[in-house]
């Protein structure tokens, strides 16, 4: 997967995509990520991206040209256009049905607002997907494009080093994750539950679905409604939940 990105702030971008799990994808070339610096297509010799708005009002607002330029010189030298996807409050809530959406494409381009917003004529050009990461107003698109590549690449084959763990985590079944624990096995006098030391498999598969099933509806109730649940997990919910 290439990840391209529009923004003014292309070190926020490598400094927060660098390190961790999304480094070694990069080291490893399991994922692209490419900053474009809008900055670099600014179109005068003050290199100024923003001008105030037309009908007054607070704040700045960034210009077309440069965005359509950075644009071109991704899109210019490929032969079909990848999605853009514009970062605003404004946006579709991203979830994890769209990040795993989103990490079945090739390529993604990503555009990254800043200021009192972005001239529309070439939002209306270029732009195919609005997207919003929760209903709360950031200083721009750079944090929310971190969380989506971030979210998008634990979905692609390989980046996870454990196969299994993008699977079985919460919400790709709509059930929260059941409860971890390591050593020791008793930490200021609380102990690990007996079933996790017992080594029966069986019966450590069905407490973690018991313990998920209850998680959720205590902490998640809402995304019970979707969930997939088997008559032995009705039946679960009704002895510890009274539903
Ligand atoms: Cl994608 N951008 C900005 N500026 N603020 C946001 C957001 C995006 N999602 C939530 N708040």
């Amino acid at each position: 997967m290439k990840f391209n990105i529009m923004t003014l702030f292309p070190d926020m971008i490598k400094q927060g995509l660098g390190s961790s799990i999304i480094g070694k994808a990069q080291e490893k070339n399991l994922i692209e990520i490419d900053t474009i610096n809008i900055r670099d297509y600014a179109y005068n010799k003050h290199k100024q991206v923003d001008d105030y708005p037309y009908g007054g009002g607070a704040g700045m607002v960034m210009q077309p040209e440069p965005i359509y330029e950075a644009y071109k010189s991704i899109t210019s030298k490929l032969s079909n256009k990848p999605r853009v996807i514009y970062l605003t409050p404004q946006g579709k809530t991203f979830n994890q049905e769209m990040a795993m959406e989103l990490s079945k494409e090739e390529e993604l381009i990503f555009l990254c607002g800043h200021y009192e917003g972005i001239d529309e004529r070439v939002i209306d050009m270029i732009v195919t997907d609005e997207v919003s990461i929760g209903d709360y107003i950031l200083t721009g698109g750079e944090l929310a494009v971190m969380v989506m590549i971030d979210a998008i690449s634990r979905l692609i084959p390989d980046v996870l080093s454990n196969g299994v763990s993008a699977t079985t985590e919460s919400f790709d079944d709509n059930l929260l994750e059941y409860p971890q624990y390591t050593r020791p096995a008793v930490f200021m006098d609380k102990k690990v539950p007996d079933i996790l030391l017992s080594g029966h498999h069986k019966n450590i598969d069905q407490w973690r679905r018991e313990q998920s099933l209850i998680r959720t509806y205590n902490k998640r109730p809402d995304l019970l409604e979707k969930a997939e649940l088997s008559e032995k997990d009705k039946k679960i919910l009704d002895k510890y939940c009274k539903l």
